[in-house]
């Protein structure tokens, strides 16, 4: 072996730093939700103060979870696929790989700081003023560059299907940002830019971006995570690559026609409107052909998660992957949203998507590469991981089920009326009767970031600590620069 081949020819540092990233950015997403729940049981903690009302700090939590949580985690986790299923160096190296990190942490810190001061677009999940999405455009073509450069150099003869739903997630992004926040700045002094959209284009644009921010952050990039780590885990191949190249292209196909099931019953042309429904009771299919593929890939297998905790978690986000795309098609009948809309039950499927599917896959994703990438033979604690699976999903079921009594009495009481045609309840009522539900939802959110806490100690132990290292630094050919 010559000296070169000695060397780990992965750029792994990057990877690293990005996965320190998630667990720190999920403990800080995961606070500030908690704070924002806690805030809409007790208004006294919005502190009197315009930085800490729940209007500036929500979107610090949607970003926090969305961005830099499950953002770092989707970069880092493909950088480390994009090389393993390659055999090949980051295209780059460690030049572009530290800028992609430093210039991504840093977006995510110019968004945050302007939410606090007040300065925002008012955009759903496209937040951020235009000097922080101009920043964002740089480092995301830099993340597209050293991805598909990777890919290019690549010593297999095949792009497993991974890196086909990591591509679909960075090349939709890049779109969706670039049309959505089309804008004119208009001042230097308090970032303030007017939006190249009015009306109810504006409003189609901005929900087809929020969809697509979900069906291509939350779920194509995700689910490329997914199709590495779990046949990685359990030890198994993919149970059908057949059926994984037909979920990436139909998913890929219906999602982005979805976007209007977001604008029911408003000034958007009501074909429109039909049409986002019909995607979206459609998008069930390759959802659950997608879920049904991951765990039929436990086949012959599943005794594994009695003993690896880790792939426990990989599991079960998969059941709520099932449970949140059979219920999103159901709340995107009209009728049906008619009840859901405005009320907490939203909030219920977001957070079943978001808690079980996004937080669970994540978690046994880093379960898996801590101990990989600190040249570990297994986490610290498998105990402690188990601890933190029950205490999680004690978390999600108190959290989901909270909200959808909640939101299912909210709309209702909304709709009731009495003899004499007149509404039964003010408004003031059904926020008195959401109380003892926000309580639960609080009590959901203490166990979730309880469980968070355990999983960063016991991965700073695991990667500090001192068990016998595994053999992890394969050699790979250095393709010519
Ligand atoms: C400790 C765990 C969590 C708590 C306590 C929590 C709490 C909250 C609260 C109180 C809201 C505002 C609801 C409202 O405006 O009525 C919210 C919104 C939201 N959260 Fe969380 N959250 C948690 C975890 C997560 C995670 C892990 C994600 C994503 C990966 C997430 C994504 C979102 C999104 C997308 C929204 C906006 C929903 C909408 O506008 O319909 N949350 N969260
Ligand atoms: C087949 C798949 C899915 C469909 C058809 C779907 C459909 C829907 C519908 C109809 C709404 C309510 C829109 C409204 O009344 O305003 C909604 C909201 C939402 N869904 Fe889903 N959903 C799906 C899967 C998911 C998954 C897997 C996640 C999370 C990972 C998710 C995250 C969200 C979020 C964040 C919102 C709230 C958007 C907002 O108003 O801020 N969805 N979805």
């Amino acid at each position: 072996m010559t000296a070169q081949t000695r060397q780990p020819a992965y750029v792994d540092d990057v990877v690293r730093a990005f996965m320190v990233a998630t667990v720190f950015w999920g403990v800080v997403g995961f606070t500030m939700g908690l704070l924002i729940a806690s805030q809409l049981a007790f208004p006294q903690l919005n502190f009197g103060l315009e930085w800490t009302s729940f209007g500036r700090l929500r979107p610090v939590h949607t970003s926090g979870v969305i961005f830099a949580f499950g953002g770092s985690g989707l970069i880092g986790s493909s950088l480390f696929i994009v090389q393993r299923t390659c055999k090949a160096r980051l295209f780059g190296g460690w030049q572009l790989g530290w800028f992609i990190f430093w210039g991504y942490q840093l977006f995510i810190v110019l968004a945050a700081t302007g939410y606090v001061m007040g300065i925002t677009q008012g955009k759903e999940y496209a937040e951020p003023e235009w000097y922080v999405d101009l920043w964002l455009t740089i480092v995301w073509v830099a993340y597209l560059v050293c991805f598909v450069g990777t890919l290019m150099r690549r010593q297999e003869p095949h792009i497993y299907v991974a890196n086909w739903f990591l591509l679909g997630f960075i090349l939709t992004i890049a779109m969706l940002h670039l049309v959505n926040n089309a804008a004119l700045p208009v001042s230097f002094f308090d970032w303030k830019s007017y939006g190249a959209y009015a009306g109810v284009q504006d409003a189609m644009i901005e929900w087809w971006y929020g969809h697509n921010a979900v069906g291509f952050f939350l779920t194509a990039g995700f689910l490329g995570m997914m199709y590495y780590f779990i046949p990685k885990a359990a030890d198994r191949p993919i149970y059908s690559y057949r059926l994984s190249i037909v979920h990436f292209w139909s998913l890929i196909f219906l999602y982005i026609w979805a976007g209007p099931h977001h604008l029911h019953y408003t000034a958007l042309p009501d074909w429109t409107q039909t049409l986002g429904m019909v995607f979206s009771v459609m998008l069930w299919m390759p959802s659950w052909g997608g879920m049904i593929n991951g765990l039929m890939t436990l086949s012959g297998a599943w005794h594994k998660l009695a003993t690896n905790p880790g792939l426990r978690f990989s599991v079960t986000s998969l059941a709520f992957y099932g449970m949140s795309t059979f219920e999103g098609p159901v709340m995107s009948v009209k009728p049906v949203n008619g009840l859901s809309h405005y009320t907490d039950w939203t909030i219920g499927h977001v957070h079943s998507g978001a808690m079980g599917w996004v937080g669970f896959i994540t978690f046994g994703a880093l379960y898996y590469i801590f101990p990989v990438l600190w040249g570990k033979t297994k986490v610290y604690s498998e105990k402690l991981v188990s601890w933190h699976f029950w205490i999680a999903t004690l978390g999600i079921v108190f959290y989901v089920c909270a909200m959808w009594a909640s939101g299912i009495m909210q709309g209702l009481m909304w709709r009731a009326y009495d003899a004499n045609g007149f509404l039964q309840y003010s408004f003031i009522e059904t926020v008195e009767a959401m109380h003892p539900f926000y309580l639960i939802r609080m009590l959901g959110g203490v166990l979730y970031l309880t469980g968070a806490l355990i999983m960063a100690f016991n991965l700073w132990k695991t990667a500090t600590g001192s068990q016998d290292s595994v053999l992890q630094a394969v050699p790979v050919p250095q393709p010519a620069q």
